[in-house]
């Protein structure tokens, strides 16, 4: 039994990283096939670095375009790979471009698919990750859902209840295994900030870095809740949100508390998330990591598909109204900080290689 593993951008690469060291674990015959969507270094081959992975078997080197663009090379490619590998199941993991194209390619020439991350939705349909992740959930022969939640979620769309799968979050598990590794490596003096003394931010969704007045808001009320609480805000920029910074001609302010640093490595980011006293983000990942490591979240958007994080009291929405941003900072500062994860209990990525076996077994018996 043949396992293809499809990814291509940071999170897919951090969020797979818990099964693709099962699959290694247990010796498996599986192999990675990397899209190319992200390809800068500090958005790729240094998660393969850090986390010791095995080497993609292909990769298409598709990099940036638009949805169409990005999206049809991605299927060509992939079909290729899978008609020459023939694999019995093709794993993808979340809502980008990669994991549309990785699921519609394969199950078009009847390969199985595996979802990580199924059922979450912001009900947001002019989000591109939105559009994925319902495509997704829809052509998937197997749907490992996070939480009870997303699962009823699926349900209630009419997905068959024998092809869902609660399994956790893989984030979890990512978590679990690389923060003591984190907290030892990574000296947080060299990252310029001291324990609990900082606000980390990141910012990279399409609906808000590419809207001038939203991303405005957003800068705006960082430099606000720098001035309100007196802390620094330490912004590591996603390459998509450099590139409007500099277009909108934010990019070399200085002496407003808002510090632009170049993405960091997951260890570093893990120990910058752990020891910060509140996260503000437009990332999907970032809003679970918060959670599971016990910091408060503010979220730049109007909605969320982690709506577990809003009900456990770990995260609350802000939008991107400077004002607002601040006012959401005070209100989940002034709150404990104390919460129970909803994203399980980090074994995720072990329950998904387990249920992809037996069901395997099961089809060719
Ligand atoms: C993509 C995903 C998004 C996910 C994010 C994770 C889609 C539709 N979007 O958004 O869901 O949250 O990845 O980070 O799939 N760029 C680089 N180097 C890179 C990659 C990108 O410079 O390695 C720049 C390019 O200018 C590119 C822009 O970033 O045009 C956007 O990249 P793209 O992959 O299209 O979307 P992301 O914003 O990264
Ligand atoms: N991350 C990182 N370095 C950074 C910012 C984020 O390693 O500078 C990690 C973070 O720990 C999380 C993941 O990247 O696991 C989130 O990716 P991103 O925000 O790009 O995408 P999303 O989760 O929104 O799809």
């Amino acid at each position: 039994m043949r396992t293809a593993i499809v990814l291509g951008t940071r999170p897919e690469i951090i969020k797979l990283s818990p099964v693709i060291r099962e699959c290694e674990r247990l010796n498996l015959d599986y192999f990675i096939l990397h899209t190319g969507q992200h390809y800068s270094y500090n958005m790729d081959e240094v998660f393969f670095e850090q986390l010791e992975l095995p080497r993609a078997k292909y990769n298409l080197d598709v990099g940036s375009g638009s949805h169409a663009e990005q999206t049809g090379k991605m299927l060509m490619g992939v079909e290729k790979v899978l008609l020459k590998e023939e694999p019995d199941v093709v794993l993808v993991e979340g809502d980008t471009n990669t994991v549309l194209a990785g699921a519609l390619a394969a199950v078009k020439i009847g390969i199985k698919v595996g979802h990580v991350e199924a059922g979450l939705r912001s009900y947001d349909r002019g989000m591109p990750e939105e559009i994925n992740r319902v495509l997704v959930d829809h052509c998937s022969d197997y749907l490992f859902a996070p939480t009870e939640k997303s699962k009823e979620t699926l349900i209630g769309e009419g997905i068959p209840e024998d092809k869902i799968f609660v399994t956790g979050n893989t984030v979890v598990d990512a978590v679990f295994q690389n923060l003591e590794i984190a907290r030892k490596k990574v000296d947080g003096d060299s990252l310029g900030v001291g324990e609990g003394e900082y606000f980390l931010a990141t910012v990279h969704r399409q609906e808000n870095v590419e809207d001038e007045v939203r991303f405005r808001g957003i800068l705006k009320g960082l430099e606000m809740a720098h001035e309100e609480f007196g802390v620094q805000v330490l912004f590591p920029v996603h390459p998509r949100a450099r590139k409007r910074l500099r277009a909108i001609g934010a990019e070399g302010r200085r002496g407003n508390g808002v510090c632009f640093v170049e993405p960091c490595d997951y260890l570093s980011f893990l120990k910058l998330e752990s020891d910060a006293r509140l996260v503000f983000t437009d990332s999907g990942g970032v809003q679970e990591e918060a959670c599971v490591l016990g910091v408060p979240c503010v979220t730049l958007r109007d909605n969320t598909e982690r709506q577990e994080t809003l009900e456990v009291g770990a995260n609350v929405l802000a939008g991107t109204d400077p004002d607002q941003v601040v006012d959401k900072a005070r209100l989940i500062l002034a709150k404990e900080h104390i919460w129970e994860s909803p994203f399980g209990d980090g074994k995720a990525g072990s329950r998904i290689v387990d249920h992809v076996q037996s069901e395997l077994a099961g089809c060719i018996r």
